[in-house]
């Protein structure tokens, strides 16, 4: 059977019990922001396209090629997010919450939006979990924010990925190295297309991954050879800091980032088991953005990690994530009388704390009991006439089949009771 609509090119659907999985990792993600005071922040799901072009970069991929755009009704260009650094910055500036305490410390939880070529781990909708450090350009601070992605991931239990370190530098040296580097690969035999990448975006050059080109740039200077002396004792600082937070990571002096506003320090979280899309979170300094956009000169630390992948990646270590039952007990009612009786019995236990689901729909005590293994529930309540006449109600086990009877005035107290809780 053909259906009618289908979902668009390149985005997930989350639906039970899978979604248990997928909400089990963006929590446990943003657990880590919280345990380490960032306080939470819901941002517009579209913004003006301006705000992304300049933030982001004209030259980028992401601006270029891939943004979601289109203009509304009163003719503004708007486009869907396809990041969360840029709209943190219009927000903090709009609101002046720069003006207070320093660093203003934001996390975020939301879908961004990118056209890219669909495949394995990468998504036209995709998730994030988010955080930005603005105002304090502390290198302590950058190795916080390494240290909570990496505890966020650690905390879902995965193993299989390392985290990359690099420096882009800063204005005092980053323009240098990059005419050092465009000169040495004038003198390149390079193809067209390269040749014009090497004009706009060099470092591009240095990430290519064809072998030939690879060999070509084997000898290329290095941006964490010619850092500044100021952004060298930067960078040694967040290697000392990592160290002090028991962060291990792995030098990639070749790191290239698909977002222009980067300084300093820029890191990646690589997972080896997710093939071609093996980012699973990324993010770094950029110092120059807020002035960019219009505020104060203040710095910015943050990253981004991609829920979606960190999902992937704990499918891959077969992690199992998430509590894929939907209660803990379901009612089986047998005749009209019993439905009222275990329809009226949900409101108690909810508010106590229990998840609670019944048969609905007149089902006979077969398919109610079906209803109840498929809900995951531990205990089932069986409520027939001469039950109520009695004034218990079965309480049963799924699992083992035991049964007892429990008063059903206690049923509340019986039940938790049976849940140890
Ligand atoms: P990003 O590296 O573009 O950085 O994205 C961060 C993460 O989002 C990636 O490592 C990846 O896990 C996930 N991701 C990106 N694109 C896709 C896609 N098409 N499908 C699935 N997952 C994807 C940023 O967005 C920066 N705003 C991070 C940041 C915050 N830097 C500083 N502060």
């Amino acid at each position: 059977m053909t259906t009618p609509f289908a979902a668009p090119k390149g985005v997930p659907d989350y639906f039970p019990p899978n979604s248990a999985a997928f909400t089990a990792v963006r929590s446990a993600l943003l657990g880590a922001t919280a345990r380490a005071g960032y306080g939470y922040i819901e941002l517009p799901v579209f913004e003006d396209t301006a705000l992304f072009a300049r933030g982001v970069g004209e030259s980028t991929d992401v601006v270029s090629k891939e943004m979601y755009t289109f203009t509304d009704r009163g003719g503004r260009s708007i486009t869907l997010r396809p990041e969360g650094t840029a709209g943190v910055m219009r927000a903090v500036i709009e609101h002046g919450l720069d003006r207070g305490q320093l660093p203003v410390k934001l996390a975020y939880a939301a879908q961004f939006f990118r056209a890219e070529q669909p495949q394995a781990g990468r998504y036209r909708q995709f998730h994030q979990v988010g955080v930005e450090a603005i105002g304090v350009d502390d290198p302590a601070l950058d190795a916080e924010v390494i240290a909570i992605a990496d505890e966020g991931f650690r905390a879902l239990g995965l193993t299989g990925y390392r985290l990359e370190l690099t420096s882009l530098g800063d204005a005092t040296c980053r323009p240098q190295y990059r005419e050092k580097l465009q000169a040495f690969l004038a003198k390149l035999p390079l193809d067209e297309d390269t040749r014009r990448r090497a004009e706009i975006n060099p470092l591009r050059v240095l990430d290519d991954k064809r072998p030939e080109v690879r060999e070509l740039v084997a000898e290329a200077p290095l941006m964490l050879d010619n850092l500044s002396p100021e952004t060298l004792e930067h960078y040694e600082r967040v290697k000392a800091h990592l160290g002090d937070l028991g962060v291990k990571y792995v030098e990639n002096p070749r790191m290239v980032r698909g977002l222009d506003y980067y300084t300093k320090t820029t890191f990646e979280f690589v997972h080896d088991g997710l093939g071609a899309q093996s980012g699973i979170g990324g993010g770094g300094r950029y110092d120059g953005l807020m002035a960019q956009l219009g505020g104060q000169e203040l710095s910015g630390v943050g990253f981004g990690l991609g829920v979606d992948r960190a999902l992937l990646a704990c499918q891959v270590e077969g992690l199992a994530v998430g509590d894929v039952t939907r209660c803990d007990v379901y009612g089986v009612p047998l005749g009209d009388a019993a439905r009222s009786r275990l329809v009226g019995i949900g409101a108690p236990l909810r508010a106590a704390g229990v998840r609670y689901d019944m048969a609905y729909g007149g089902k006979g005590l077969k398919g109610a009991m079906k209803g109840a293994d498929r809900s995951g529930a531990r205990f089932a309540l069986v409520l027939g006439e001469r039950d109520i006449e009695a004034g218990v109600v079965q309480l049963k086990e799924l699992a083992t089949g035991e049964q007892r009877e429990v008063p059903l005035d206690d049923v509340v107290t019986e039940v938790r009771g049976a849940l140890g809780r």
